[in-house]
């Protein structure tokens, strides 16, 4: 792993320029999709290395981002900790394009420097609909707050228990877990972008 100045100057010298909330709007005034539920919002590296060490989810595992806008948590987890493979899952294809776009950047300039830290991690980003997505081998989710309709949560909420394996681990920012099957390890709340909100964490 990096230390974590080293890790969060690399993803800064990554993102320092990019303003996601601008790229999400291009996106949507480009798409036919209706976008009118969609959210964005973005999580400062140190809160996100917090939310994952209270999380403890397992070392070597598949870490899924379901709505990955310009791949930040991907690239953060990617420096910070050691997942065996990450996924990033994003609808827009202006923001994933930039996903794309930095982790070129990143192959080309980055990587070949710190390669010892970050091999055997699989990076992947899917241009894609959560809800077409198999989370079969997942062992840790993030959601930070996607969508806007909760009726649209309880679907998800239902593939989750349909697909997941016990003992994977899911936090989601802001909109809870409804279904009690999920146990619910604890809230905290945490900086954003947009302000302070709270974090929960559950476990299949
Ligand atoms: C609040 S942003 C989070 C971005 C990123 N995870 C982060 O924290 O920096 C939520 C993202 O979910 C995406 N989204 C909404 N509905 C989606 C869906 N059904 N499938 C994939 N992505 C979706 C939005 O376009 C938006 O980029």
């Amino acid at each position: 792993m990096l230390e974590l100045n080293h890790a969060e100057s690399l993803f800064n010298s990554l993102y320092g320029n990019i303003n996601g909330y601008d790229i999400s709007n291009a996106a949507r005034r480009k798409t036919s999709l209706d976008t009118s539920r969609f959210l964005y919002g973005e999580i400062p590296f140190q809160t996100w290395k917090e939310i994952v060490e209270l999380a403890k989810p397992k070392k070597d595992g598949v870490f899924f981002d379901l709505g990955s806008g310009t791949g930040r948590i991907l690239m953060a987890s990617h420096l910070l900790f050691n997942f065996k493979k990450l996924i990033g899952v994003e609808l827009l294809e202006g923001l994933h394009e930039k996903a794309v776009e930095v982790k070129k950047n990143f192959d080309k300039t980055i990587k070949p420097q710190i390669a010892d830290h970050i091999s055997g991690q699989e990076f992947q980003l899917i241009n894609g609909d959560i809800f077409q997505t198999d989370l079969r081998e997942a062992d840790f989710i993030f959601m930070n707050h996607p969508f806007k309709d909760g009726e649209i949560f309880l679907d998800l909420e239902a593939k989750f228990l349909k697909e997941l394996k016990k003992g994977t681990k899911i936090v989601t920012i802001i909109r809870a877990l409804r279904n009690p099957s999920f146990t619910k390890l604890c809230s905290q709340t945490y900086k954003f972008s947009w302000g302070d909100s709270t974090a929960h964490f559950f476990e299949v």
